[in-house]
C-alpha cells in the first residue's frame, strides 16, 4: 500500500532508489536483482542533515534536505534517479473498515472515498486516499476487512518538490510502517518455518522515537510509538563532557570518549531503554490476547547501541538479535562490510523502500 502516481510505469527492470528521510537524516538503499539471490544490495548512503531542517515531520527548510538528498546520491555515485519515498505515520491517517466482500477494483475505490469522507478532517479533494483488502473479515463472513490511508495532497507534495529538488522522479510516496513491514517480512523469511505461529516483536529505536511493531502469521498485530531514542544518549554525552550536538554524535559511535562514559553514561542509558522497551512489551500483552513474544528484533540507528541487545534480553527474557534488513542478500563490491554491520539496522524503512522494485 501506498500514495503512487500511475502516470509513471514501473518494472523490475527499472532501478529505484529507496529514500528514508527523517529529521536526522537521509537514507538512501540501491537494490538491484541478484545473481545468485532474487537481491543484492548495490549501494546505500547515510547522509545528516543540518538540525531544524525537520521538526516534528513537517519539513522546515527544504533546501536543507534536498542538498543533504544530492550528497547522498552523489557520495553513492548511483544514476539511478526514481525513487520511493516515505511519510512518517503522523503525517497519514489510517483507519480499518468493514466493506462488502466481492466488489469490483472500482466499486471499492468508490465505496472506500465515501467512507473516508467520514474520517477525515479536511475536504476530501485535499487528500491522496489509497487502501488495501486484508483479507475475510473474523466478525462477519460476507464482509472483507479494509484498510485506508489518506494524507494531505500538500504533505505528499512537499516531499516530492523536495526529492525533485534533488534531481529525483519519485513514483512512490509510502508510509514508513507499512515500507518497513517490506524489510520485516523477508527477514521472517529466514526464520524456522518462514516464522509461522511466531509472535515477533521489532522495535525500530531511532533518533527521537522508538517504535514497535508485533506480527504474527504476516499481520501487524500491535503498533506504538514512544518519545524516546539514541538522541537521549547523545544528549546525556553533551551534558556530561561539554561537546557540541554533532561532535557528541561523532564521538558516541566512534567511541572516543573519556573513561567513566561506559560506567556512568552508556550504562544508565542502557538500563533506561531496556525498562522502555519492557515496558512497552507490558503494554502489548496488556492490551491484546498475547502471552508470550518469541523473539525480539532491534532495528533503527539505536539497535547497535552497545549492550543494549543483551540488556533487553536479560530484562525480557526473550531472544533478542540486531536486524539487518539485508539478511540473504548479495552485497556490491562498494559497500564496506564492517561499515554496513553498524549501518543495517538504521536502513530498515529505505531498504523496504527500495525492495518495491521487486514487488509488482
Ligand atoms: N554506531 C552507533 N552507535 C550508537 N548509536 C548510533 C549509532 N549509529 C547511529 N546511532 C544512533 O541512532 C539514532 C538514529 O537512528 P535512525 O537513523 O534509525 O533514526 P531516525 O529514523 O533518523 O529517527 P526517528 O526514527 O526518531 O525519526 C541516533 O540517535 C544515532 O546517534
Ligand atoms: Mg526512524
Amino acid at each position: 500500500m501506498a500514495f503512487s502516481f500511475p502516470t509513471m510505469k514501473r518494472g523490475a527492470s527499472q532501478p529505484l532508489l529507496g529514500i528514508d528521510v527523517t529529521a536526522s537524516s537521509v537514507k538512501l538503499v540501491e537494490l538491484v536483482p541478484g545473481t545468485r539471490t532474487g537481491m543484492k544490495l548495490e549501494r546505500y548512503a547515510i547522509e545528516p542533515i543540518e538540525r531544524g531542517a525537520i521538526v516534528d515531520g513537517h519539513v522546515e527548510k527544504p533546501e536543507a534536505v534536498a542538498s543533504a538528498m544530492t550528497r547522498a546520491i552523489r557520495r553513492t555515485g548511483t544514476r539511478a534517479r526514481v525513487a520511493a519515498l516515505a511519510l512518517p505515520s503522523s503525517e497519514v491517517i489510517t483507519k480499518r473498515i468493514m466493506l462488502p466482500a466481492g466488489l469490483l477494483e472500482e466499486d471499492y475505490e468508490v465505496q472506500v472515498e465515501s467512507e473516508a469522507s467520514q474520517y477525515i478532517p479536511f475536504p476530501i479533494d485535499e487528500v491522496n486516499l489509497d487502501f488495501q483488502i486484508l483479507g475475510p473479515s473474523e466478525q462477519s463472513p460476507d464482509d472483507v476487512e479494509v484498510l485506508l490511508a489518506a494524507s494531505r495532497k500538500e504533505r505528499i507534495e512537499d516531499r516530492v518538490a523536495i526529492a525533485e529538488m534533488a534531481g529525483l522522479k519519485p513514483i512512490v510516496v509510502d508510509v514508513q510502517p507499512y515500507a518497513a513491514r517490506l524489510a520485516i517480512d523477508h527477514v521472517c523469511s529466514f526464520l524456522p518455518g518462514a516464522g509461522a505461529g511466531m509472535v515477533l516483536a521489532v522495535f525500530d529505536i531511532g533518533q527521537a522515537t522508538t517504535s514497535l511493531t508485533v506480527v504474527h502469521e504476516g499481520k501487524t498485530v500491535f503498533e506504538r510509538e514512544q518519545p524516546f531514542g539514541g538522541g537521549v544518549l547523545t544528549q546525556d554525552i553533551v551534558r556530561c563532557y561539554g561537546l557540541s550536538v554533532e561532535e557528541a554524535e561523532l564521538r558516541k559511535r566512534s567511541g572516543d570518549l573519556p573513561t567513566n562514559y561506559v560506567a556512568e553514561v552508556l550504562a544508565p542509558f542502557v538500563d533506561q531503554a531496556a525498562t522502555e522497551i519492557a515496558r512497552a512489551l507490558q503494554f502489548f500483552y496488556a492490551s491484546t490476547p498475547f502471552t508470550r513474544i518469541d523473539r525480539v528484533f532491534l532495528a533503527g540507528g539505536g539497535a547497535v547501541t552497545p549492550g543494549l541487545a543483551e540488556a533487553i534480553a536479560e530484562r525480557t527474557q526473550v531472544a533478542t538479535e540486531i536486524m539487518s534488513p539485508f539478511q540473504g542478500m548479495e552485497i556490491g563490491s562498494g559497500v564496506r562490510e564492517r561499515q554496513l554491520q553498524v549501518d543495517a539496522p538504521a536502513l530498515m524503512v529505505s531498504c523496504g523502500l527500495a525492495m518495491r522494485r521487486f514487488d509488482q
